[in-house]
């Protein structure tokens, strides 16, 4: 393991031209330019290869009531530059270690009228670039109130973007393909409904976004470590191909209640002639703090089925009774209700979960619609919704408990909160305790519909400070932690492990709401996953969902190959099998592949990439020397070509190819498959046909 930090004067990589700072990648590729306008406007700008990536754009802040702002009439005081080389192991990931290693420059700009200082702090990694605000303690900058953040991010043209509506509350959408000037003429046809939302411009955007230039170039915009901050979106002037900061509001329409000294987040640019690259960085990841949990032993990556997808689909309820028109918590009595007869968490049906979770290989089982309130759970903006502590009358905590551990199977919580996130602070240390005593050690929850307290929203400063307060609670209580509805991830797993799991995009509960584009999963990689990874619950085996409840006539818009692939295209440890048992059963020879392959892993290889089109990429097993190779399509047909040369020279490996069947297409044939077995090396190259909407999965497993 290898850290340098270096003054200044060591180093060669910053120049001072006229006003201008330059910085240098540690390959040299990237150039980043700091300077100031003749009015003391900070800017930056951004080139790749020589060729511009981000055109000179401005940086600063505008401060509610505050004249001055932290615009301009700057002027640089100090600069500092380092560089930073390390390797450090990860408690699971993509691989078991990371290179950590960029150039950084710090510069220091000081309002001379308002005697009020900030840093700038760039750091440029071969990926790409991060840089943050940073308020350093001072007399005349403590508190103050953030009305907008002008940071720009000027694009070179009119770049080819895959993107969904900007929003405050939520990231449910299906990704749009399109150029930067047909944004606005798309954007309302890109709007989705959805339990909680509100757009702020046609032109608005959001982060992670996925863009390719015209020469090729691909270009992705984030931001990293999102703590006591609003979450940022982009809104561009579509003349100039200018984006916009545009941080989300909080009740009162502000956008940040900073404190001195602090930082913002990163906000990061990574870009490169090869998308493979884009999947590659680890610079999200890097620009956050080196894990903060002293003893991580406890977290483990996890592959679970559930009492779930029949409740998203219509087949089974989360509720237990039809009796009450409303519910009090404390106040309605449950003993007398009648129950529905459509209740899916009931102690026997949980119990056959835990039977097939075990027959099959699994980690734990997870249920939601145990504790009573969901009648009543939503559309009402309730505060006091649920207890997350008071199970239903026919689901016995203590057997399922007592049940699952003499199978071996470890039970995951579920708490969702409705948006009520006080409510859930108030029960929140009750419910982890809870936890503790009947032997969860994973907890899912979720933010359905408006923020309370109302006026807030899910990607406002507060609620961002409220999920961070969810992840260190847990942490506290040794839980790992898998949030939907919240905001998307920024990095913090590599702070907190035991953030497992997120969900803040359009997962597959929606292939049952009406279904997604069938190349949904070819983006997401690009874009949500850019910040940690995504329960995205794989595994559809029916893709008829009228076939589990007559009234339900969505689609599941790929193929079964498709689903398969998905294991390791869409990296996360947290992996469920989300059909329902019967549909296993009906495909046992497809099952195996979900049962074999790992939710851990030492090594990742991005064999093609195309935004939108296709994604292949093999991972190497955490405890084996087995390979496991996945691929996604869009809705072109496609035939992928792959050289196995990662693979260990000399060893031999015995193939399991699962692809789609000649006549398989997502819509009208998706179950059509073809399992076929074969010896491979490293010298061995595969062609396999994906159907549109399709995909393949392989296994590798070293002979015997
Ligand atoms: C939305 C979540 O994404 C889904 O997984 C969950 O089942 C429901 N909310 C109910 O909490
Ligand atoms: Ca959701």
């Amino acid at each position: 393991m290898k850290k340098y930090l270096l003054p200044s004067f060591f180093i060669l990589l910053v120049f001072q031209l006229c006003n201008a700072q330059e910085l240098k990648s540690p390959n040299g590729n990237f150039t980043m330019t700091f300077s100031l306008l003749n009015d003391g406007t900070p800017t930056y700008a951004l080139t790749y290869k020589n060729k511009a990536v981000i055109k000179p754009s401005k940086l600063g802040f505008e401060l509610k009531d505050d004249k001055n702002s932290l615009l301009n009439h700057f002027t640089v005081s100090d600069t500092k530059s380092a560089t930073f080389d390390e390797t450090w192991k990860t408690v699971w990931g993509e691989e078991t270690a990371i290179r950590n290693h960029y150039n950084e420059l710090a510069v220091t700009i000081n309002q001379k009228e308002t005697n009020r200082k900030i840093i700038i702090r760039f750091r440029l990694f071969d990926e790409g670039l991060g840089f943050r605000y940073e308020f350093p303690e001072q007399k005349d900058l403590i508190y103050f109130v953030i009305k907008e953040e002008r940071t720009e991010f000027a694009m070179t043209g009119d770049h080819t973007a895959f993107w969904i509506p900007g929003d405050y509350d939520t990231q449910e959408y299906d990704y749009t393909e399109s150029k930067l000037s047909e944004i606005r003429k798309l954007f309302k046809s890109a709007v989705s409904s959805n339990a909680s939302q509100k757009q702020f411009s046609d032109t608005g955007v959001q982060t992670s976004l996925m863009m390719k230039a015209n020469d090729g170039l691909y270009i992705n915009i984030h931001e990293a470590a999102l703590i006591n901050y609003s979450c940022m979106n982009l809104d561009l002037e579509d003349k100039t191909f200018v984006f916009q900061s545009h941080l989300t509001p909080d009740a009162q329409g502000n956008k940040g209640h900073i404190q001195a000294p602090s930082v913002s987040p990163w906000r990061t640019i990574i870009a490169s002639y090869d998308a493979r690259d884009v999947l590659a960085s680890r610079m999200t990841l890097n620009l956050n703090d080196p894990c903060k949990i002293e003893d991580t032993s406890w977290i483990k990556p996890v592959k679970y089925v559930g009492v779930w997808w029949e409740m998203i689909t219509g087949k089974s309820s989360w509720s237990y009774t039809n009796d009450f028109p409303s519910i009090q918590l404390g106040v309605t009595d449950y003993s007398k209700a009648k129950p529905n007869g459509t209740h899916g968490a009931n102690t026997k049906h949980v119990k056959e979960s835990i039977d097939f979770a075990a027959l099959h290989g699994f980690d734990g089982v997870l249920v939601e619609g145990w504790n009573v309130g969901w009648e009543d759970w939503f559309g009402h903006e309730k505060d006091y919704v649920f207890d997350f502590v008071t199970p239903y009358p026919d689901f016995d905590v203590v057997e399922i408990k007592n049940y699952a551990k003499s199978k071996g199977i470890k039970m995951i919580m579920h708490h969702e909160t409705s948006g009520a996130t006080r409510n859930y602070e108030r029960h929140i240390d009750k419910a982890f305790q809870f936890m503790n005593n009947h032997g969860y050690d994973a907890v899912k929850t979720g933010y359905v519909g408006n923020i309370i307290p109302l006026g807030e929203h899910h990607y406002s400063q507060s609620i961002i400070n409220h999920y961070q307060y969810c992840v260190e609670k847990a942490a506290e209580y040794k839980i790992m932690l898998n949030a939907h509805e919240s905001v998307r991830p920024t990095g913090i797993c590599r702070t907190y492990p035991n953030m497992i799991g997120n969900e803040a995009a359009r997962g597959t509960e929606f292939q049952a709401f009406g279904g997604s584009k069938p190349n949904h999963t070819t983006i997401l990689p690009f874009t949500r996953l850019m910040g940690g990874p995504m329960d995205y619950t794989p595994g559809i085996f029916e893709m008829d969902i009228s076939k589990l409840n007559p009234a339900n006539n969505s689609h599941v818009n790929t193929t079964l190959a498709n689903q398969l692939g998905l294991y390791v295209v869409m990296y996360s440890p947290l992996q469920m099998a989300a059909d329902l048992p019967e549909n296993y059963n009906r495909f046992l020879d497809a099952f195996q592949f979900i049962k074999n392959v790992p939710v851990a892993w030492t090594e990742s290889k991005y064999l093609e990439a195309e935004p939108g089109y296709y994604l292949t990429i093999a991972r190497k097993d955490k405890n084996s020397n087995n390979w496991f190779v996945g691929n996604n399509n869009g809705v072109k047909p496609r035939t992928s070509t792959i050289s196995l040369d990662f693979l260990e020279k000399g060893k031999k490996y015995d193939a399991t190819i699962y692809a789609d069947a000649k006549d398989a297409d997502y819509k009208t044939n998706p179950q059509a498959y073809k399992i076929t077995k074969q010896k491979v090396t490293n010298k061995t190259k595969l062609s396999i046909t994906s159907a549109a909407g399709g995909g393949y999965a392989i296994s590798i497993v070293e002979s015997k």
